[in-house]
């Protein structure tokens, strides 16, 4: 007989949304897919970077090595640290989510707290590894009560799924320190913040590695559009997380798939490859910015989530229902997937994906802005 370890961790209750869209599609209706945490307004164009890549060579055809390859580790450490990492704290990973899931197998912690608006994920890769969880309200209120959290990990998500807002970077940085005094440890988990810079124009993560207490995790699947690749990466500086996590992601990968590797190095290290991401990048936050204007504009921003903090996406929060944005043909999600606000609150707003383009974002809210709702 088979017996089952049950984690209590639930299939993503999103995907149920996204399928009963398509069925709808499929059917005929006319459907704009807002609930989808891709960048969809343009694809990457890897037609030329395809092109120079050997297949027949041992680079895509062997195990790649366990961290991942020295040359993606060495270009990583130049785009996203200036060179000032060092590559053996590199570890490359099967994407965000298997990142997470490796860092939180490896940490040895009381608790983890999650932001208030929230990436479910999180909550089913903590119950999976039985690691206890809480909600943080605010920056604010991390630095106000820091001794609660004394021999806990925080996530960070920057800008936020489901909210897409921005906090302020030194604000970030001067509470990584208190942090940092205090013992506290910072999971950074910022896979959209990449997709605002341009390769090398971001010292962020720079400053970031200069504190003993902070685990990144990265992805390419936002950044650069690559989330069929299931490529990312870890960087911490600790020597002993390092040796376990090495060791976890052996036995959990055996290396990560060689060929998303050579691909996301040609990205970042030939000309060609710099271009298709700088106009890959231009183009999805062009029209992210002018989605998110038209909201602001036509008053369908839920303006009371960003007192404090500007939105930049890739999502936002609608202040209309799910139902009311469906019967204009407007898939999203319903805030109460993110959130633990009580359902007659969170039900009055949806998330929705701001990184569609422009004129088809536009063609779907006129209607519902003429037929009223
Ligand atoms: C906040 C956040 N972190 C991490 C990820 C992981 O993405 P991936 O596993 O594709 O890298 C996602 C994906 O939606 C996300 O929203």
């Amino acid at each position: 007989m088979i017996k089952v370890n049950k984690s209590g961790a639930k299939y993503s209750a999103i995907v149920a949304i996204s399928e009963k869209l398509r069925k709808q599609k499929a059917e005929g209706k006319d459907i704009l897919f807002l609930n989808r945490g891709i960048n969809a307004v343009t694809n990457i164009n890897l037609k030329e970077i395809i092109a120079t890549i050997d297949f027949n060579s041992p680079d895509i055809q062997v195990y790649p090595p366990n961290k991942g390859r020295l040359e993606l580790r060495e270009a990583i450490n130049k785009t996203f640290f200036h060179n000032s990492a060092n590559t053996d704290n590199i570890f490359i990973s099967n994407g965000g989510i298997s990142a997470l899931d490796l860092i939180f197998k490896t940490l040895d912690t009381k608790k983890v707290w999650l932001p208030s608006f929230y990436w479910g994920a999180y909550k089913n890769i903590l119950k999976i590894n039985d690691i206890a969880y809480d909600f943080y309200e605010s920056l604010e209120f991390i630095e106000n009560n820091i001794d609660q959290f004394k021999d806990s990990a925080i996530i960070f998500c920057d800008p936020n799924n489901p909210l897409g807002n921005k906090t302020d970077d030194k604000k970030l940085l001067a509470l990584v320190e208190k942090l940092q005094k205090a013992g506290v440890v910072a999971v950074w988990d910022s896979p959209y913040r990449t997709l605002f810079h341009e390769w090398g124009d971001d010292d962020f993560y720079k400053k970031l590695i200069k504190f003993n207490n902070v685990i990144i995790a990265e992805s390419f699947s936002k950044s650069v559009g690559l989330s069929g690749q299931r490529i990312g990466f870890i960087h911490c500086i600790n020597k002993g997380f390092n040796e376990e996590l090495n060791i976890k992601l052996l036995f959990a990968t055996n290396g990560i798939n060689a060929f998303s590797q050579v691909l996301v190095e040609q990205l970042l290290t030939t000309e060609k490859g710099k271009q298709v991401v700088s106009d890959f990048k231009t183009k999805t936050t062009t029209d992210i910015k002018k989605n998110i204007q038209y909201l602001i504009d036509n008053k369908l921003l839920a303006s009371e989530f960003y007192q404090e903090t500007i939105p930049v996406g890739i999502f936002v929060i609608a202040n209309k229902t799910y139902d009311e944005l469906l019967k204009h043909g407007i898939g999203s999600v319903p805030l109460n997937y993110f959130t633990n606000l009580p359902d007659e609150i969170a039900n009055k707003y949806t998330r929705i994906c701001v990184s569609v383009p422009y004129v088809e974002f536009v063609k779907f809210f006129r209607r519902l802005k003429s037929l009223g709702n």
